[in-house]
């Protein structure tokens, strides 16, 4: 087990009704705020108009920033960035999934960097001292931004999508019943990366780590047993409750106590798949997720123990012998992807062989993967890259 040092500065407000709590949350950094959200669904929802109620009877200023992508745009966070300074704004209100908030801590961030270009900003994201003081309320159970420091920025004119290390919420509302309306697509699609999230971590090379991966394991089944409730009964409650609460420790850090980085494989390939072809991520995760476990398998035989943990703890399979074990969890994991309707392969989301070769590059930028559980080439990546067809 390594060292590690870890601080999350995050409070979180989670359960049904905790958005009254917004007024007090909001008030601690001053009255202007600078509301941030996506394409409508929160207006669709009633969500906007309850917050414009407290804010005004708050006597917040409100600023709006409407439209926010999914895969948010370098360009949403200049202008975010433009309004802030604009309206003097003391404090951002992020109201959505992983792409209102992630834009919204680049826009904290960019607020106070000194440079012309935004997007150099990103590419050598890290240690900025300064940001806007962000607080969100969270629709959406999947990236765990609400509960993390990082923010992932896509700019499609270089078709480039970079995770960047920006600032962490001040405060974080999660309430469930706000993601009763998510739709079967992106809820199957956000627990999919609830789930690569752990995977990222759990197929590492230390092996004492058992909190961490007793907190994985976890994770994983709990993903699995709520998902399929969530879809046929997307008002389900405790359904919706424990989604919302895994994605927050998924991405967390926690389940990592202990580990090396691995450089997130699929993350990397996957933030790839959406800067060519703005895709999804969970929808790339879950095609990527059991194609690399099957390469990594067969290109080194000392990742069968994990596999075989994997299979056992996870799936409670038991009696074969270990490489049918590992072989039977993966294509458990693929069948229960498949079955919560996501498309899984690249054909579905028409995208061939044409840019394979650069995005493996890209992928593997600053020699990332040489370090993954198990090492992967550039050639690698494009086998498994050929292997999602
Ligand atoms: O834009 P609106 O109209 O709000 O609609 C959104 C969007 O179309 C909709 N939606 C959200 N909440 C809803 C809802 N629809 C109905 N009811 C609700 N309650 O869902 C769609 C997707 O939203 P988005 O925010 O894009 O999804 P998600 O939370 O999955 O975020 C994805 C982004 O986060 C990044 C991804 O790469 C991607 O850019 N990630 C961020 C991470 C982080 N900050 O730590 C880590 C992740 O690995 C990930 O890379
Ligand atoms: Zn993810």
């Amino acid at each position: 087990m390594l060292n590690y040092v870890h601080a999350i500065p995050t409070k979180v407000f989670f359960g049904e009704g905790q958005i009254r709590r917004l007024p007090e949350a909001l008030a601690a950094f001053g009255k202007r705020v600078l509301l941030a959200y996506g394409g409508g669904s929160i207006k669709r929802i009633g969500l906007y108009d309850t917050i414009m109620a407290l804010l005004h009877e708050g006597g917040f200023t409100v600023t709006e920033l409407s439209g926010i992508e999914p895969n948010p745009r370098i360009e949403s966070v200049a202008e975010g960035v433009r309004l802030c300074k604009d309206n003097d704004i003391d404090v951002i209100l992020a109201v959505g999934g992983g792409s209102t908030i992630d834009c919204s801590k680049a826009i904290a961030c960019g607020v106070f960097y000194e440079g012309d270009d935004l997007w150099q900003m990103i590419v050598t994201s890290g240690g900025f001292s300064k940001a806007l003081p962000l607080v969100d309320v969270l629709t959406l159970s999947a990236t765990g931004s609400e509960f993390d420091g990082g923010g992932v920025i896509s700019n499609m004119k270089l078709n480039e999508k970079l995770g960047a290390g920006l600032t962490f919420p001040a405060v974080s509302i999660c309430d469930p019943t706000y993601t009763f309306t998510v739709s079967p697509y992106q809820t199957a699609a956000g627990s999919a990366d609830i789930m690569s999230h752990i995977f990222e971590g759990y197929f590492s090379r230390e092996d004492d780590c058992e909190l961490s991966d007793g907190i994985a394991e976890t994770i994983l089944k709990t993903v699995m047993k709520y998902t399929p409730i969530a879809l046929q009964d997307p008002e389900n409650y405790s359904a919706r409750a424990n989604l919302m609460s895994c994605s927050s420790v998924a991405c967390s850090g926690i389940p990592e106590y202990g580990k090396e980085d691995t450089g997130w494989p699929c993350h990397a390939m996957e933030h790839e798949l959406s800067a060519f072809y703005d895709i999804t991520h969970g929808v790339g995760l879950a095609i990527l997720t059991p194609r690399w476990m099957r390469f990594i398998l067969k290109k080194d035989p000392t990742a069968l123990p994990r596999f075989v943990r994997f299979a056992k703890n996870v799936f409670g399979l038991e009696g074969k012998d270990d490489q049918a074990l590992a072989q039977e969890a993966i294509d458990r994991l693929e069948a229960y992807f498949r079955s919560t309707g996501i498309p899984m392969t690249l054909k579905e989301l028409n995208i061939d062989e044409k840019h394979f070769e650069v995005m493996a590059d890209h992928a593997n930028r600053n020699d990332r993967l040489a370090h993954a559980f198990v090492p992967l080439t550039r050639d690698d990546v494009v086998e498994i890259y050929r292997t999602c067809l």
